[in-house]
């Protein structure tokens, strides 16, 4: 009984795609209106995406997460913190964490714990870690 109420369900499903199909052409119907839409679309992204901008590469990424096994203990396995007094890094642009590790290599941001661990680090190695936090991915939710 419940088998061949499904079925009903999967037939009118299918019908109704095949006269979504017969209906026309409807996107054509936007003609060159959607396509300055989506130029606009492209440009404005690309003018706006702090990413597109300093587009982190795939190899990047990968050798930036392999790096950041010694940071998971205190940042968190995916840069969301597990200690209390670290902050989050997932979702940091890139270009600010780069300056962060920089500060702390150098002595301009002191802090025990950072300066020692930037020390050892190259322009490489903080250009990967940099790329792997900035492109993990948030969602944010306003409190209730
Ligand atoms: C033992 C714990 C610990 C480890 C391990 C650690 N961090 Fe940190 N990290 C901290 C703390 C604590 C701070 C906050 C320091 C401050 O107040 O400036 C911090 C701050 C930072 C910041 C600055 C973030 C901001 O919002 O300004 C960056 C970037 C960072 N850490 C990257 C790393 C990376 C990359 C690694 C691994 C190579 C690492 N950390 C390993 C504890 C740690």
């Amino acid at each position: 009984m419940r088998r061949a109420s499904l079925q009903t369900v999967a037939g009118k499903a299918s019908a109704r795609l095949h006269g979504a199909r017969g209906a026309g052409p409807a996107p054509r119907s936007l003609g060159p209106l959607g396509a300055w839409l989506a130029l606009a679309c492209a440009l404005g992204l690309g003018l706006l995406s702090p990413q597109a901008a300093q587009a982190q590469s795939a190899a990047q990424i990968k050798a930036g997460q392999d790096k950041a096994r010694s940071c998971a203990v205190c940042h968190g396995q995916l840069g969301i913190s597990s200690v209390p007094n670290a902050p989050n890094l997932a979702g940091q642009p890139a270009m600010y964490l780069v300056e962060q590790l920089k500060a702390y290599r150098s002595g301009k941001r002191p802090n025990e714990i950072m300066s020692v661990i930037a020390r050892p680090l190259t322009d490489d190695d903080i250009a990967d870690l940099s790329a792997w936090y900035s492109a993990i991915r948030l969602e944010a939710t306003a409190p209730n």
